[in-house]
């Protein structure tokens, strides 16, 4: 089976047909997803929090990502892998932008890269298209700039509707292969659907998008406690894996495990 490419994504707009996306940063839930046909794959910098523990997303640099977006490819055949250029990877110049799009290929494998921003990332959305890499904007809620946009809030609200179809449209002009957008309110995601030819990936951005994409520990409900609106759990493995750990170690001081067929 032939991997996903850039251009499917643009078919399937064309056809109408809606696709997921999910987040991965390892061999297991990569291959997983790999197999269940999910047909893009974002190694987010959201590895901050899911993997790392970190409190924000500011906080994970490229060092960090690389060899997550490695065990993604390596554990992938059919997935396109998208890889995040993290906070501070790309903002000073489009020379700083190719620099580290290029070790996420190279080193990483990646096939496609992320970054965030609109119309203020143009020349590095531009830079990168002209050097043969396919890019994914993000717009809307970036969560990079969350302590100049002062927390996770909905963004393009009544009149700051039209500064996100701005960013949206500079995006798709820059060359962009596809936009995520992010907690934006559903009509204004449903404009920008309409208005580009490329498709569009929501979070917290409503049913009109061509695409959505959720962080998969989200989705799959391994993370506890409160979960931001715009997350559906499809299953709670944090239930789960406590479960097992608690059974496990019962036995482990019962000393009912190992039993006889574990025994060499
Ligand atoms: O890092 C991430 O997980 C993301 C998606 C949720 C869009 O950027
Ligand atoms: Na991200």
């Amino acid at each position: 089976i032939k991997r996903v490419r850039v251009a499917h994504l643009r078919e399937a707009k064309e056809r109408g047909e809606r696709w997921p996306m999910l987040t991965a940063y390892d061999q297991y839930a990569a291959r997983i997803f790999d197999e269940v046909g999910i047909p893009v794959l974002l190694v987010g910098d959201s590895a901050a929090n899911n993997v790392y523990g970190y409190d924000t997303t500011v906080r994970v640099s490229l060092d960090e990502l690389l060899p997550l977006v490695a065990a993604v490819t390596r554990s992938t055949t059919r997935t396109l892998v998208v890889a995040d250029l993290p906070f501070g990877s790309y903002e000073a110049s489009p020379q700083q932008a190719l620099a580290s799009a290029v070790r996420l290929m190279k080193e990483g494998g990646a096939q496609a890269v992320k970054l965030e921003g609109g119309v203020r990332m143009k020349p590095q959305i531009e830079a990168l298209t002209h050097a043969g890499i396919p890019v994914m904007g993000h717009i809307g809620f970036t969560p990079q700039s969350e302590h100049l946009l002062g927390g996770y809030r909905v963004q393009g609200r009544g009149e700051a509707a039209d500064a996100v179809v701005a960013d949206a449209r500079a995006v798709c002009e820059a060359g962009a292969f596809a936009v995520v957008l992010e907690m934006v309110p559903g009509q204004v995601a449903k404009r920008i659907t309409h208005e580009l030819a490329i498709p569009t990936i929501g979070i917290g951005a409503g049913p009109e998008c061509d695409a959505q994409v959720m962080v998969w520990q989200d989705m799959a409900g391994l993370r506890a406690g409160r979960t931001p609106r715009f997350v559906k759990q499809y299953a709670n493995l944090h239930d789960v894996l406590a479960d097992a750990a608690r059974a496990y170690a019962a036995d482990v001081t019962a000393g009912t495990f190992p039993a006889e067929e574990h025994t060499f």
